[in-house]
């Protein structure tokens, strides 16, 4: 934990030593704080390179995610309440993926663009003629929840105790988060509240159905049976965590990286529609908020050499590829026009590929051109982050400056 307690380009070192020294490297398992280490599952290989994490990502024969996904020991009961088709292998993973990915496809995301534009708009609003105060707060949690929440389904009175479930579900290894509270009864209190929530709609949605995700889940037909209401829950904590985190977290890091490099918001402001895209792109890289996944080895096997036994988890460092030399020029800088940008923020590819990517993208593109455009010289202090080994959290950015343009 004391490596994941230090800022992120300072675990870059780490990094950067094991891709040249140790790419595939054995380790212990990291402190769990919701599991006494008898319960524990041992050690781990840690797969740092863009080629390997790509390679294991792809390769679902030899790495499954049936045998759990997360870094760090976790109960269970908690992981049956959270995780869904995240950590499922075919055919099941993509019979209950697809009940919901229509929803979240290029096409579909373009046809709620303009709701995403005006609520991007609403927040920017909201700030006034001088932006004061927590940008996190302020800005950058607010979009990725709005979407959410409406594609779910999730009335707004439920919205902030969702938040909260989101907030505890990732945050069990923040002490700030935590504030003197048992991990693992922060935790339970997470699952408990969503679930509760998600129990109540979905008898709501089969009273009255509505034009939402969690509607179209109580209706669905998988091989001739219902979803039970558990399976739904799990789907509303998965989507929401999903949903919500990343790309929150994504635009702190991004506000605070245009502060670093100047000179590259100046050539985002040069030309902000026609710049946007590359630097969502690079935003993304840089930040990595999806820090680890891991898998299972379902047989013997190798990976750049180095020998695999079969039922040893495998974990994907996707920061360390974003920042790998052999891969991207410059990688510790950030460079808006990077392209291509072929990064693993969004995962290394394979049947488990982020389905959230082209809505965080489109998030990301209108936070940032409705926020650039009304304070284009809005200024952030020193980040304070999220202690974690799971998400590259930002818990607090403070607003140095943010007079609106005239
Ligand atoms: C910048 C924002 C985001 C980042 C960096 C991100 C990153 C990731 C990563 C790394 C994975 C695992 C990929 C793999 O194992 O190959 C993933 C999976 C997933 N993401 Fe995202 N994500 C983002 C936004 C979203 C959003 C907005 C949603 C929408 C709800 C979402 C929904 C999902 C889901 C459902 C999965 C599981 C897919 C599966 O197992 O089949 N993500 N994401």
């Amino acid at each position: 934990m004391e490596f994941w307690a230090l800022p992120p380009a300072e675990r870059e070192h780490g990094f950067a030593e094991l891709r040249a020294r140790a790419p595939v490297s054995w380790q212990r398992q990291p402190e769990s704080q919701l599991l006494p280490e008898s319960e524990g599952t041992g050690g781990y290989w840690a797969v740092v390179r863009y080629d390997d994490v790509r390679a294991v990502s792809r390769d679902t024969e030899r790495f499954c995610s049936g045998q759990g996904v997360m870094f760090e020991d976790i109960p269970a009961d908690m992981l049956e309440a959270s995780q869904s088709f995240l950590a499922m292998d075919d055919p099941r993973h993509a019979t209950l993926r697809k009940l919901v990915a229509e929803g979240f496809k290029p096409r579909a995301v373009k046809r709620i663009e303009d709701g995403i534009r005006a609520d991007a708009r609403t927040i920017v609003d909201v700030l006034g003629d001088q932006f004061e105060g927590d940008f996190v707060d302020a800005v950058a949690k607010r979009l990725p929840m709005m979407t959410i929440m409406r594609m779910l389904g999730v009335p707004e009175e439920d919205q902030e105790a969702v938040l909260w479930g989101v907030d505890a579900a990732v945050s069990w290894n923040d002490p700030e988060f935590l504030a003197g509270r048992p991990p693992l009864e922060v935790v339970a209190k997470s699952m408990a509240i969503m679930t509760e929530i998600a129990f109540r709609l979905c008898a709501e949605r089969r009273e009255r159905p509505a034009d939402d995700l969690i509607t179209d889940l109580v209706q669905a037909d998988v091989d001739g049976d219902r979803l039970t209401d558990a399976e739904i829950g799990a789907f509303l904590v998965l989507l929401s965590v999903a949903g919500n985190d990343t790309t929150r977290h994504t635009t702190s890091h991004a506000m605070r990286a245009l502060c670093d490099f100047p000179d590259q918001r100046a050539f985002l402001m040069d030309d902000l529609d026609g710049r946007i895209e590359t630097a969502v792109e690079e935003f993304v890289r840089w930040a990595s908020p999806v820090m680890t996944f891991r898998r299972t080895a379902t047989r013997d096997t190798e990976i750049a050499g180095q020998p695999i036994a079969a039922g040893e988890k495998v974990v994907m460092f996707y920061p360390s590829a974003n920042r790998d030399e052999a891969v991207f020029e410059h990688p510790n800088g950030l460079d808006l026009g990077r392209n291509p940008n072929r990064h693993v923020g969004f995962g290394g590819g394979g049947p488990h590929f982020c389905m959230g990517a082209p809505l965080a993208r489109m998030q990301l593109r209108t936070i940032f051109t409705e926020l650039l455009g009304r304070f284009p010289d809005v200024d952030v202090g020193d980040a304070t982050y999220v202690v974690g080994n799971f998400v590259n959290g930002i818990a607090g950015l403070p607003v140095a400056t943010g007079r609106a343009a005239m």
